[in-house]
């Protein structure tokens, strides 16, 4: 959630935190900090809200002389968001500064073990504690090292820590446990950060932080220790991606940059795994015999890629004909879930370091589960815990509400759908090659929604106001009315819901009054009839109707809704890539029309590393 950066080197090391962190605030923007040390004297600014606030209060870095520094932005759990509270934690004696990102989730305990020996505490934070507990412990000690090693032994939880010694005004030290951290190698210089977005600008060359380990950075040098206080040899890994990625590119924000760029991250999703009309899976190891062996698949994924599961569901059941259960992962986790070896868990994750699905993960893996997973972020966590992971070649994604990620896991999902029913025998040669082909057009698709978003705008302009809203749909389109209904209240602030059309007269219909506002999504045309009743359903209790359908059943549509949006025809699987591209632009415009902060919508952060 929260974004770390750290350097060692020459230059000035103030003004590249605050740039570093610049890119990081989509983790978490609702207080930031730095941390300088220079001669012995750890100088410290922090300061609650944007990072724009400690960027003017520094005068961009230019009041933090030196040239090794730890920085952090923060998401709040413990403690409101105020200057006190913010990263980093000096400790009592002003000999250790501290950033943290995750839990201690013994921390009260740890607290009043410290308060009993007279150490007072200035925040009401867990990752103080660790910065007191640190300090503590070198008292004793006289080495960070060693007093860094007894505090991982007595603190749980998640963290990634990064750490800085008044006495030792050469290094940064750094930590990890269930919380990403990077180390970034540089030419008279090195990093660390939570997120390679910080990095990029002046490395590209980074070793990911496993699970226990400590590393030591010099401006010369990085060495990595494992739990066991053993050095070990970190795998370089080189970043393949321009700066330019991770900017808005004259967009005014990246959300508008990410679902304009949708077409161009499917096609280098599909690209290398379309092969002489066929799909090649070349990163999956799973073999037929194998895939016959499970009995069923397991979904398991949070928010906007728990709905991909959703759409997922249906395609794989209709297609490879294998039972499918989607599960939240937050709630897989405490239900005793019924995996094991004949279960093929499926993991769906853009930033592979959600807390919650990469807990899900372990739990299912421990019961002898195989997994699978889908993650756009090279290296991270879920990734390199997985059996098999595919990646999703969408890019850096910045805005919290993803767009073009969910559009990337959702393609690559039905290309394993397909992928396994050909594997099992289990789609005609023909039938399967007319999706294949569709597969390619899908890029071609998007791009001519995208190129007519004047409707979705004007609509946006119309409907704005409304307070409470409605997403029906059946089938592929409930599931899609799941993603249009989350897009909308993440960052518009609006509440809606998104229900199976069929349930609505089981209870919900009564909600609907005189010009409350429905998005009926009708564009699965097996069911487009129903989907039509329940339009004339609720028009007739006084909706306001906007529905999204195929080009083809517009004329149909007319009849009864009030605004309409069109997408092209496509094989009915693929039906909520296209549909899902009016959904996000509609969302978007509505958050504009209110004014919102698209980019960085209140209490939200891009990557949940908490519980
Ligand atoms: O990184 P993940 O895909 O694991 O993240 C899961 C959810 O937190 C994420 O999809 C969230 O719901 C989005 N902000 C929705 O736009």
């Amino acid at each position: 959630m929260c974004g770390i950066v750290g350097y060692v080197g020459r230059e000035q090391a103030a003004p590249i935190l605050l740039e570093g962190l610049s890119r990081l605030e989509y983790r978490g923007y609702d207080s930031a900090g730095i941390c300088v040390s220079a001669d012995g004297r750890l100088q410290l600014s922090k300061s609650k809200g944007r990072l724009q606030n400690l960027i003017e209060k520094t005068e961009n870095g230019a009041l933090l002389p030196g040239t090794l520094g730890i920085g952090h932005t923060r998401w709040a759990t413990h403690g409101e968001p105020n200057d006190i509270n913010s990263h980093p934690h000096l400790s009592q004696g002003g000999k250790i500064a501290l950033v943290h990102n995750g839990i201690i989730e013994n921390y009260l305990e740890l607290r009043q073990f410290l308060q009993a020996k007279g150490v007072q505490f200035a925040s009401e934070t867990d990752s103080e504690v660790v910065a007191q507990l640190l300090e503590f412990y070198y008292l004793q000690t006289h080495s960070v090292f060693d007093a860094l090693y007894m505090v991982l032994h007595r603190i749980e939880g998640a963290y990634a820590l990064g750490i800085l010694c008044a006495d030792e005004p050469d290094r940064i030290y750094a930590a990890r446990k269930d919380a990403p951290l990077l180390l970034g190698y540089g030419n008279g210089c090195n990093f660390i950060a939570s997120d390679v977005t910080a990095l990029v600008k002046h490395t590209r060359t980074v070793a990911y932080m496993e699970d226990g380990e400590v590393a030591v950075l010099t401006r010369d040098s990085i060495r990595v220790f494992d739990a066991m206080e053993q050095e070990v040899q970190k795998e370089r890994h080189f970043v393949d991606w321009e700066i330019s990625a991770a900017e808005k590119g004259g967009y005014p924000h990246f959300m508008l940059k990410e679902i304009m760029e949708e077409p161009d991250a499917v096609r280098r999703t599909i690209s290398p795994r379309l092969k002489g009309g066929r799909i090649t899976l070349d990163d999956l190891t799973l073999t037929r015999q194998e895939l016959e062996g499970f009995s069923r698949i397991c979904i398991i994924a949070c928010g906007s890629s728990y709905h991909v599961g959703v759409i997922g569901k249906y395609n794989i059941e209709k297609l490879a004909r294998i039972p499918v259960e989607v599960t939240l992962a937050s709630e897989f986790r405490y239900c005793d879930p019924l995996v094991d070896e004949k279960t093929l868990v499926l993991v769906i994750s853009q930033s592979g370091e959600t807390l919650d699905t990469m807990a899900a993960m372990r739990e299912a893996k421990a019961r002898g589960a195989r997994v699978l997973s889908i993650v756009n972020v090279v290296g991270s966590s879920i990734a390199r815990e997985s059996d098999d992971v595919l990646y999703t070649w969408a890019g850096p994604e910045i805005a919290v509400a993803t767009t073009k990620a969910f559009s990337t896991q959702l393609v690559l999902l039905d290309m394993i759908a397909l992928y396994f029913a050909d594997l099992l025998g289990r789609i005609a040669p023909e039938r399967y090659q007319a999706l294949v082909d569709e597969i390619s057009r899908l890029p071609e698709k998007m791009e001519a929604i995208l190129q007519d978003c004047k409707g979705i705008q004007h609509y946006a302009s119309q409907y704005f106001n409304h307070e409470s809203i409605f997403f029906i749909g059946r089938n592929l389109d409930y599931a899609l009315g799941l993603e249009g209904s989350l897009k909308l209240k993440e960052i518009s602030y609006i509440h809606s819901e998104a229900y199976a059309s069929g349930e609505l007269k089981h209870g919900t219909i009564s909600l609907v009054e005189q010009g409350t506002l429905v998005v009926a999504l009708s564009t699965y045309s097996p069911l487009f009839d129903k989907a039509m009743s329940n339009v004339v359903e609720v028009k007739a209790r006084g909706a306001q109707v906007l529905a999204l359908t195929t080009a083809r059943h517009r004329a149909e549509m007319e009849k009864n809704a009030d605004a309409i949006l069109t997408i092209p025809e496509t094989e009915d699987m693929f039906l909520p890539s296209l549909g899902v591209i009016p959904l996000q632009l509609f969302a978007y415009y509505m958050a504009l029309q209110r004014g919102c902060d698209i980019d960085k919508p209140r209490n939200l952060a891009k990557s949940v590393t908490v519980e």
